[in-house]
């Protein structure tokens, strides 16, 4: 029995827009792999977005709801808000959710939020990392995941990896590897996370790996 075993098992939701293709890493990891945590809850605001479809598949509870029919943030994010609360949610983690959150969505789950990036933030901070990188034409760049707060790309960082950019890379090659990097480091900081092992102190994380 390890030491983890009197931690409550984390409910953890995730966000995604597209693909879904980190959400899809997570599920997988997380049932391979003791991380005392279970992907419960999966939220879109894309009625198309495959990441619904990989959540139907995984048999994990989703809903979509299209911020195109809210007039404002504000009220996009209440509703979201009522959602998660009755889904006892103690994680959310961003995977390609390319809405921006209201502050009082953020304060709510301040220190609870996590995203991953496709770049070595704070370099290439936005929507377009791993192009704007690309076309910059670094020789290392990679993924980040972070805690999310009020200002964007900017929380502090759990995990990150470096890619190297060979000459030859075009930007579909880089993206393959950036991705393969992004699904082997956000399971782990979701693991660490629910697992306790993660200690925030101003802008420094620490991991406190017990096994
Ligand atoms: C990833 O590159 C992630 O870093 C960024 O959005 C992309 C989502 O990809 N935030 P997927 O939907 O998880 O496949």
């Amino acid at each position: 029995m390890n030491s983890i075993s009197n931690n409550k098992r984390k409910r953890i939701a995730v966000f995604a827009s597209g693909n879904g293709s980190n959400l899809q890493a997570i599920v997988d990891y997380s049932l391979k792999n003791d991380i005392n945590g279970d992907v419960v809850f999966v939220l879109s605001n894309n009625p198309s977005a495959y990441a619904l479809e990989r959540a139907k598949n995984a048999d994990i509870k989703s809903i979509c709801i299209d911020s195109k029919k809210f007039v404002s943030r504000q009220e996009y994010d209440r509703e979201i808000l009522k959602v998660l609360k009755n889904e006892n949610i103690d994680l959310i983690c961003l995977a390609g959710y390319m809405l921006l959150f209201t502050l009082d969505f953020i304060n709510e789950y301040l220190n609870k939020l996590i995203n991953i990036h496709p770049s070595l933030l704070p370099s290439f901070k936005g929507k377009q990392a791993i192009k704007d990188a690309f076309d910059y034409g670094v020789r290392i760049t990679g993924a980040t995941v972070h805690f999310v707060e009020f200002e964007i790309d900017n929380g502090p960082i759990i995990l990150q990896e470096a890619v190297q950019v060979s000459e030859k890379d075009t930007l579909d090659e880089l993206e393959n590897k950036i991705h393969k990097v992004e699904h082997r480091i956000y399971p782990l900081a979701v693991k660490y996370f629910c697992r306790d092992e993660l200690k925030i102190n101003g802008r420094k994380v620490s991991i406190l790996e017990r096994s």
